[in-house]
């Protein structure tokens, strides 16, 4: 039996207020703006089924893995990686595992505040009942307007960092656990208002099919330059990187929030409410949205502005539309910022354990570090986003001339992080957990005892989850082409 530890920054008040924060870390722009446009980009239903088995097979038992080692080590990701190594007789260099996670929660929040920026803007914009009557292209020269606008950019990604910090600041029962209470069942709500609306375009059955039906040969063939099809993994990658970062898997988010929960809750349990939940409110999004694009002739795959282009139609042409619209993009705003703010927890825990740093003094630092590194992104929707300032860029000859396009700095920070760093942490995750501690270790953690439940974990967790990971990486980099 390990002694019982207690965390330095605090703990949750119970195992409810565990699962509504990590829910809260959980459920953000990852399943309301990313899912359905990664979904819409990757051909719908095949994508949507592997990305369900990803969650089930593979996020699910390392999620299960991440929290118990936050709860038996109680520190930062950092700290508990090296004191769990020391302790079950490993290497000091885990800690490396910790290192890898905080400066992917960072990288992440730099761009994930953006975006959520862009939730504000759209805020203030219900707010003035400004998508009355709505037309497909005013919703796009909206959405184009706001992001090649670098100042307004600027201006709500900056609020939207400023509230970050505020609430890390103020630490986790105060701040942290106070905030998510309410918000998750409203968002619910809102979200089932919405689906009420799509199902009423006449379009419901188009865009249920478009996200269940899977097209195996939509997912795995992409035309090139010339318009010739060529077979292509990435997709699959696309969908293994989500299932983590929907999750807030894989970077010591879900480790830190684990080390503030008490001894006596089951993990297994709480662990599975929230990825349910999390799944339930992707799906929903993804439900509401289709049939409105479908219904109004528009492209599904047209990358991250789908939501913004979409949903004011919606909330245009309802009764009560802006109320709706308002309240919608309200929770939208409080659903990125209960994420945004475990993104940043593990560096901030770590600063306060290392460096001696105050709370406040450490949520500012680390805000302000990552509010600049969101400079690139925000120039990369408007003056950097031209060829010339891209990566990986390929040419290619068309009618029209020659053509070029290559990855934003948005996209190459986006791809870093959530379909290699994430799934990265979650294989060593998974290794650590599974290969490196003593079984009893994680017996007397889960507190499952040794039965069928624990076994299928066990099984899913040393074998399962980290090949799968492994072939999907190696056959994105092309290793094993087929
Ligand atoms: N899961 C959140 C979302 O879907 C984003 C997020 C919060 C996250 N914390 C994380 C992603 C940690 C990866 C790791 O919006």
């Amino acid at each position: 039996m390990s002694e019982l530890r207690d965390s330095i920054h605090g703990q949750w008040s119970g195992r409810w207020a565990f699962i509504l924060a990590a829910t809260g870390s959980a459920v953000g722009l990852g399943n309301i703006w990313k899912f359905p446009y990664i979904t819409g980009d990757n051909g719908g239903g095949a994508f949507v089924l592997v990305y369900l088995l990803c969650i089930l097979l593979i996020g699910l038992p390392i999620m299960v893995a991440e929290v118990m080692l936050g709860r038996r080590g109680r520190r930062s990701p950092i700290n508990t990686m090296y004191h769990l190594a020391k302790e079950e007789g490993r290497l000091p260099t885990w800690r490396l595992l910790g290192w890898m996670g905080v400066v992917a929660g960072f990288l992440i929040l730099s761009y994930y505040a953006v975006v959520a920026g862009w939730a504000l803007a759209y805020l203030s914009r219900a707010f003035g009942g400004g998508f009355e009557g709505i037309t497909p292209d005013q919703a796009e020269g909206m959405f184009v307007g706001l992001i090649s606008d670098p100042e307004r950019l600027l201006a709500w990604h900056t609020i939207f960092m400023v509230m970050t910090m505020v609430i890390v600041a103020r630490g986790v029962r105060g701040g942290l656990e106070r905030a998510v209470r309410f918000l998750m069942p409203a968002l619910l709500v809102l979200l089932l208002i919405l689906l009420g609306y799509a199902m009423n375009t006449g379009y419901f059955a188009e865009g249920m099919r478009f996200m269940f039906q899977p097209d195996f040969h939509a997912l795995l063939y992409r035309p090139d330059e010339l318009g010739i099809m060529h077979f292509t993994w990435a997709p699959v990658m696309v969908a293994l990187g989500h299932a983590f970062f929907t999750l807030s898997l894989g970077m010591g988010a879900i480790m830190i929030y684990g080390s503030y929960l008490p001894k006596q809750s089951s993990i297994v349990k709480t662990t599975g409410t929230i990825a349910l939940m999390d799944t339930a409110v992707a799906l929903l999004a993804g439900m509401a949205i289709f049939p409105i694009v479908f219904a109004n002739g528009l492209e599904p795959g047209q990358g991250p502005g789908l939501i913004f282009q979409t949903l004011p139609l919606a909330f245009g042409a309802m009764p009560g539309g802006a109320i709706f619209a308002t309240l919608f993009f309200l929770l939208l705003v409080f659903a990125a910022w209960s994420s945004a703010i475990s993104l940043i927890e593990p560096l901030v825990a770590w600063l306060v354990e290392r460096k001696g740093l105050t709370r406040t003094a450490a949520a500012v630092w680390s805000g302000l570090g990552a509010w600049l590194l969101g400079l690139v992104t925000i120039f990369s929707f408007n003056i950097w986003s031209s060829p010339e300032y891209q990566f990986f860029v390929r040419c290619a000859d068309t009618e029209a001339g020659e053509e070029c396009s290559g990855m934003t700095a948005f996209a190459v920070l986006d791809y870093l992080t959530a379909n290699i760093m994430l799934p990265l942490g979650g294989l060593f995750i998974a290794i650590f957990a599974g290969w490196r501690m003593r079984r009893a270790s994680s017996v007397d953690e889960l507190g499952v005892g040794d039965g069928w439940l624990y076994r299928s974990w066990y099984l899913l967790l040393r074998y399962v989850a980290p090949l799968a990971v492994i072939i999907i990486f190696l056959n994105a980099i092309g290793v094993l082409a087929f």
